[in-house]
């Protein structure tokens, strides 16, 4: 069998490529337009841990917001924080500013290189690759989990992630064309997004399935494979939620390193395995919803109580500051914290 041809997949892009905000559509990519690197460069942060569908929303408020490198270089960090919140993995947002801020420091142009690249910080060999593709016209191998999952089932490698990353690498490499290596690689993602995908491809619509011989072997839908995961422990905490008659709730900015690192939250106990050892910010007559709040981060389980209790206007709290919900909306805290937020002023409203 032969190698899959990328012209085929060209093709195939040009007629179905999705529109996406941040994309040069193919029909002006021929004609050698290229996409803004920075446009590029916020993209496939955002795009990094995040679904298109979540991250369009946000990736048009930060471009109308900060329409370039150096706009974004000069906002507040808190600004930046705020704007984040929903989608996660926050070392990603400090990392876009300190990012910003050292281009913008540089004369604001992002080098095009993917070695330059990824001495800036926040950017891994995922993201240089993307840009140096996408926005420089390099002949990079972009491999994210849509290249990956494709490129398996293209040469039917059954060996399981993550120790054959670099066999679909190499696989991926081979394919990748010296003409429009961007659109190449956005092609493939696009594939892997729209026909193949995780479950219940539609290998018949497919227009690498005369290469494919994950196909051919009948093993298309079960590859790539995966080693078996470790089970997520679950840690317990306790989230405090202060209202003052104002309406205002004691938040606090959790410490910049570190998980929900530099967002604005509740005041919370230490997160841990066993029993939490209480903390609460300021005294009071605290209620507690036992296991009210349930996320999920990437490696464990949280199960936070919710204490709740409206306090005096003079209220002096040992840590943290109130907030009204206009100088701080739920919108700008983490998912996690959002939860708790509208859980508490739900209860305090129903005490009252
Ligand atoms: N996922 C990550 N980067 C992407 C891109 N440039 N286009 C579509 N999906 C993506």
């Amino acid at each position: 069998m032969r190698d899959p041809d990328p012209r085929v997949l060209m093709e195939w892009y040009d007629r179905h490529a999705r529109r996406l905000p941040w994309r040069v559509p193919p029909e002006a990519s021929k004609e050698g337009v290229r996409a803004d690197p920075y446009r590029v460069w916020l993209s496939e942060v955002m795009l990094q841990q995040t679904t298109v569908a979540a991250a369009k929303g946000y990736y048009l408020a930060f471009t109308e917001r900060w329409p370039d490198v150096d706009a974004l270089a000069a906002a507040e960090d808190a600004e930046v924080m705020a704007a984040w919140a929903g989608l996660g993995y926050y070392a990603r947002a400090r990392n876009l500013l300190k990012c910003a801020r050292a281009v913008s420091a540089a004369g604001g142009r992002f080098p095009g290189t993917e070695d330059a690249l990824q001495a800036l910080p926040g950017i891994g060999p995922y993201t240089a690759a993307a840009i140096a593709a996408i926005a420089f016209g390099r002949q990079a191998t972009v491999l994210d989990g849509n290249v990956e999952r494709v490129m398996a089932r293209l040469f039917a490698v059954e060996a399981p992630l993550p120790g054959a990353k670099e066999t679909l690498r190499a696989h991926a490499a081979r394919l990748t064309p010296e003409a429009r290596p961007g659109d190449h690689a956005q092609a493939v993602m696009d594939l892997g997004a729209t026909i193949c995908t995780p479950r219940s491809p539609a290998c018949g619509i497919c227009p690498w399935r005369p290469g494919c011989a994950g196909q051919r072997l009948g093993l298309a839908e079960t590859l790539p494979r995966k080693a078996p995961k470790k089970a997520k422990p679950t840690r317990r905490g306790i989230a405090y939620f202060a209202r003052r008659p104002d309406g205002s709730v004691l938040l606090e900015d959790r410490p910049p390193k570190g998980l929900l690192g530099g967002m604005r939250g509740l005041p919370s106990t230490e997160w841990v395995e066993g029993t939490p050892q209480p903390a609460p910010p300021c005294e009071a007559a605290w209620t507690s919803e036992p296991g009210a709040v349930r996320h999920t981060f990437t490696h464990f389980h949280l199960v936070l109580d919710l204490a709740h209790a409206d306090v005096p206007a003079g209220t002096v709290p040992a840590r943290g500051r109130f907030f009204s919900s206009e100088a701080a909306p739920a919108a700008s805290l983490p998912t996690v914290m959002r939860k708790a937020y509208r859980l508490g002023m739900r209860c305090r409203d129903d005490a009252g």
